[in-house]
């Protein structure tokens, strides 16, 4: 798989799904993939009207499962495509490009045989700070880490947009009517005491009535999908609807420190 592919003006969704699948920025990995959302989106669909009603997508990595579920929705108000990195900086250097995160952190070094990810591991960080020095005495060039379908979407869809915005943080006003959070509060990422603060600020992002949509996509043998919905009522989260497969972080949900003052 070659990165560089992010660099082009009409990638396929499959190459630039692959791509992102070997990005890491933070904690986490950009992975996605088509198809992996259906049975978390009908949880939703049947249980929420949703014509009218505003929707966040957060750490929606290139938006494919943002057009899946988009296509299945009735006239809704607006959309919004969210995750902390939407966009990173690249840098030619020689046969190599180096992508560089907000904070200036080297996350990918890719050529046509080498593949590093420098905040990953020390002894990489050594062997490629000769190039990483090179780029920075470089010009660089934004690429924007939204699939062909999902761009091609918020160029069409006026109800459609993106947005940079940290799951750690409170959304602000106007609160969206349901806020989606696929495959980024995970154990494998975060403690449980940052997944609980997250779902505080989550909880503090809706109004009463509103709706939160969690899930994730195990890699076990015999689970492929868990989620659940919650609503907000009297400063907590309520158990709406699951799978038959609770989310991982079910439990979290039952937690006392998961409530408003
Ligand atoms: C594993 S991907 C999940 C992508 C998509 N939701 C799915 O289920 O296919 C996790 C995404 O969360 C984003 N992310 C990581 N930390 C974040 C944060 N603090 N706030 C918002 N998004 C974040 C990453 O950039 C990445 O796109």
């Amino acid at each position: 798989m070659d990165p560089r592919v992010l660099l082009e003006e009409e990638p396929t969704p499959e190459d630039f799904r692959a791509a992102m699948s070997i990005i890491h920025v933070g904690e986490t990995i950009k992975i996605t993939d088509a198809d992996r959302h259906g049975a978390a989106d009908a949880l939703l669909l049947e249980n929420v009207p949703l014509t009218g009603a505003s929707i966040v997508d957060l750490g929606a990595s290139d938006g494919s499962t943002s057009v899946e579920l988009i296509a299945k929705l009735p006239d809704f108000e607006s959309y919004v495509i969210a995750d902390l990195y939407l966009t990173l900086r690249s840098v030619q250097v020689g046969r190599h490009v180096l992508f560089f995160d907000a904070d200036d952190n080297c996350v990918l070094v890719a050529g046509r045989r080498l593949l590093a990810w420098p905040t990953l591991s020390r002894t990489v960080r050594l062997v490629v700070a000769p190039l990483i020095a090179r780029a920075r005495r470089r010009p660089s060039r934004d690429v924007l880490l939204l699939g062909p379908e999902a761009r091609r979407l918020t160029r069409t869809d006026p109800r459609v947009s993106t947005r940079v915005h940290d799951v750690f943080q409170p959304w602000g006003a106007p609160a969206p009517d349901v806020i989606k959070v696929a495959n980024l509060l995970r154990r494998l990422y975060f403690s449980d005491a940052d997944i609980l603060r997250a779902l505080r600020a989550l909880l503090a992002s809706l109004d009463e009535g509103g709706h939160l949509l969690i899930l994730d996509n195990p890699r076990l043998a015999d689970i492929t999908l868990r989620a659940g919905l919650y609503r907000r009522e009297g400063g907590r989260f309520r158990p709406v609807a699951e799978t038959p497969d609770a989310p991982e972080i079910a439990d979290l949900f039952r937690s006392p420190e998961l409530a408003l003052a």
